[in-house]
């Protein structure tokens, strides 16, 4: 089969832990040049250290995707290393759930700036280069909280409500603009990594631990599909996948 993932560069977003730390290594494993942002530099030193060391190219930059600032410089950053930037994984974000009636407001707000102006931000930041050489490809992830309503999920739902919506919008222009932007929206349902660990609340936590301990699969699994979408041949896209457990109903 071919490879379509070798040296493109490939920005990924959340690339500390979870979701992200898996997919950076796999790509860079198939010859992707991976650009790894979030918050934790001493994470992200040792993912580019593990990547080196097994031959692959990647380098890493601080990243808080609320800055639309941090978003432009880290595409700056993989555009002066590595000549241009191929696609951009949107997948920064966090899942502080709980009842509407606990009033987190301030963690309701967060995850509107991670969740949501986290991926504004990044798109706007790629779209320049995008446009200008007629071709990116956009990958975000959602969850399958974007797809059905839950109770405890009324906000962290919303924002990946609102990616969907987005990404689906974004795809469409780009056809009819003739930019040939592909976008990839992922819907993950339970995928071992450390998202709980931001539930403060106590009941939510417990439920939902119970449940990825019941069903939570790799998140190698998720890399697997990013691949996938990354491999499509450039007439090509798959713009949707709803990825988890096979034993999960969700
Ligand atoms: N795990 C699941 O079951 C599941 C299901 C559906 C959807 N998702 C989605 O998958 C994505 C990845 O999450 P995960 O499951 O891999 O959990 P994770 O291990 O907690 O990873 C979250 C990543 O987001 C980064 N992040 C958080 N706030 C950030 C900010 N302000 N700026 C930049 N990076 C930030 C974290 O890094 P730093 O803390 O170092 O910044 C970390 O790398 C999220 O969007 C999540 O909503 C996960």
């Amino acid at each position: 089969m071919q490879n379509n993932i070798e040296n493109k560069t490939v920005i990924i977003t959340g690339a500390s832990s979870g979701i992200g730390e898996a997919t950076a290594k796999q790509l860079a494993s198939k010859g992707a040049k991976v650009v790894l942002g979030a918050r934790r530099a001493d994470k992200l030193e040792q993912i580019v250290t593990d990547i080196t060391s097994a031959g692959g190219e990647a380098i890493y930059q601080v990243l808080d995707v609320a800055s639309q600032a941090e978003n432009d410089a880290i595409v700056k950053l993989a555009k002066e290393t590595f000549g241009r930037v191929d696609a951009i994984f949107l997948n920064a974000g966090l899942m502080p759930s709980s009842p509407v009636s606990a009033l987190k407001t301030d963690e309701w707000h967060r995850m509107v700036d991670v969740n949501i102006t986290g991926v504004l931000n990044g798109v706007a930041a790629v779209m320049p280069e995008f446009t200008a050489q007629k071709s990116g490809h956009i990958l975000a992830t959602s969850s399958v909280a974007g797809l059905k309503a839950y109770p405890n999920a009324a906000v962290y739902g919303g924002t990946k409500w609102f990616v969907r919506s987005f990404m689906e919008v974004l795809r469409m222009e780009s056809a009819m603009e003739g930019t040939n932007i592909r976008t990839a929206t992922i819907y993950p349902a339970a995928i071992n990594t450390e998202l709980l660990e931001t539930i403060s609340d106590k009941g939510t936590q417990e439920g939902m631990k119970a449940l990825y301990d019941t069903y939570g699969i790799s998140p190698d699994r998720i890399a697997d599909v990013v691949s996938f979408a990354l491999n499509l041949p450039a007439d090509t896209t798959v713009n949707e996948f709803t990825v988890g457990p096979a034993n999960q109903p969700w």
